[in-house]
């Protein structure tokens, strides 16, 4: 059988997909995009060095006629959609990362060019497959917690450290123009693959702002955004994300069932530079109420794969969205099973997206459609409310409900030196 040929389209985060289809045995890595030259110099030196030879282009245009199979998308966060619908239209299947989408508009059209192309499309939503969020989701599907009734998951990451680094001094880089809910998938996500429940309604809720931390381009102002879900069987949800002040950040997730729990240790870290891996504690009630047995340990690897054990950056995940995602093409079980499709991934990107519709709304609670129902979609085909003025047109949305903090380019060029500089 011959490989899949795969493309990366954007060359930072893209390269931990990168090394894995390097050496993926049933896929290899053809073509890689990226506008910014030191970036895109770095993805060919990798391939070379891996004693491959792959294209380098600057334009997505130009990268769109290169002959591949699929394309994974770590473009800009809030672009993913768009870039999406054109490479389904032309063919190729798509593993894009975190979000899934900036609009409901953009979740409907999504959702409809993948149904129409007929190919694979994946969530790269990594924190669902750490070795935690992992284990849990497979102990929860053999039914060994019973079913959910409340559930919180937690992604806390104070990025104000390295917020040169990953937002270069761009006025308009969308890390500067989110909303304090709009990134709620590393939080939620793991809770619906664990559970496989889908959200039916979601509040969203704002902290204040950290007026200590110094200027750095963000509008919406250092703070966190809360979504509290109902899932469809009534449980609940809270999913918390954002800058608040921990070392090392939080990644925790816990699950209550009807017959027992399941959480990741808090006091641990659950992936550190060293590898340090993280526990799990799970509770199964016996047959006497109130009474039954602790577990405690350090969960393995599922894909007994040397790759896995390699690629194994965010909490032993790196490895397996790009994995499940060739599963899926080649239409293996495993990527049937594990690959999170588009239906899945809309309904996490929607969490943030109408957590902050309510935020906007005096913390009203806000119905999420299921937009797997064809009936559902006309509702959201036209909405296209955000913070980007290149998609929301008269529908722009402030980045905080009490307005955008507006800098001045003092703040963007001290950013940008810093970041020049590596600081
Ligand atoms: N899942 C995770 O753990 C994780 C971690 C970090 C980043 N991410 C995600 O990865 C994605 C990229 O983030 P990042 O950290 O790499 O920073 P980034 O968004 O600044 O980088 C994106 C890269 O894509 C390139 N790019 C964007 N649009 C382009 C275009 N039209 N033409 C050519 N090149 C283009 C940029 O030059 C840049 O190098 C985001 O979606 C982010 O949410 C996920």
């Amino acid at each position: 059988m011959s490989k899949l040929k795969i493309g990366v389209f954007g060359a930072y985060r893209g390269m931990s997909m990168i090394h894995v289809l390097l050496e993926h045995p049933d896929a290899t890595l053809v073509a890689v995009c990226d506008k910014y030259a030191p970036a895109l110099e770095k993805a060919g030196a990798a391939a070379k060095e891996a004693g491959l030879s792959i294209a380098l282009y600057e334009s997505f245009d130009d990268f769109l006629g290169h002959d591949m199979d699929a394309v994974v998308l770590a473009n800009y966060a809030n672009e993913h959609a768009p870039f999406a619908v054109k490479l389904l239209k032309s063919g190729r299947h798509v593993l894009s990362e975190v979000l899934p989408c900036e609009t409901p508009a953009q979740a409907v059209e999504l959702i409809e060019a993948v149904e129409e192309s007929g190919k694979v499309y994946a969530y790269a939503e990594n924190y669902c497959y750490m070795d935690h969020t992992f284990e849990m989701w497979r102990r929860y599907e053999k039914g060994e917690i019973g079913e959910v009734m409340y559930a919180e998951g937690e992604y806390i990451h104070d990025c104000a450290g390295i917020w040169p680094s990953i937002t270069y001094g761009e006025r308009d880089h969308w890390r500067n123009n989110m909303y304090p809910t709009f990134y709620c998938t590393h939080s939620f996500g793991p809770i619906m693959t664990i559970t496989q429940k889908r959200p039916v309604r979601v509040t969203g809720f704002i902290t204040n702002r950290n007026a200590t931390v110094p200027p750095l381009g963000l509008k919406m102002g250092d703070c966190a955004g809360i979504e509290m879900v109902t899932l469809e069987n009534g449980a609940i949800v809270k999913s918390v994300h954002g800058h608040l002040k921990r070392e090392p950040g939080s990644i925790n997730y816990e699950v209550y069932g009807m017959k027992g729990s399941m959480e990741s240790q808090r006091f641990m870290p659950s992936y550190t530079p060293e590898g340090q891996e993280a526990e799990i504690q799970v509770y199964k009630e016996g047959k006497k109420v109130c009474e039954g047995a602790n577990e405690r340990y350090v969960p393995g690897k599922v894909v007994e794969n040397s790759l896995a054990h390699k690629y194994a950056t965010h909490g032993g995940a790196d490895f397996y969205p790009t994995h499940f995602f060739i599963e899926k093409i080649l239409g293996r079980p495993d990527g049937e099973h594990y690959s999170i499709d588009v239906y899945a991934a809309v309904d996490m990107g929607l969490v943030g997206i109408l957590a902050y519709r309510s935020c906007l709304n005096h913390n009203q609670p806000m119905e999420i459609p299921n937009l797997r129902n064809k009936e559902e979609r006309d509702l959201w085909r036209n909405d296209n409310a955000c913070t980007n003025p290149a998609v929301a047109g008269e529908n722009l949305l402030p980045c905080h409900p009490d307005g955008n903090i507006e800098y001045e380019d003092e703040v963007f060029e001290k950013v940008r030196n810093m970041w020049l500089e590596g600081k």
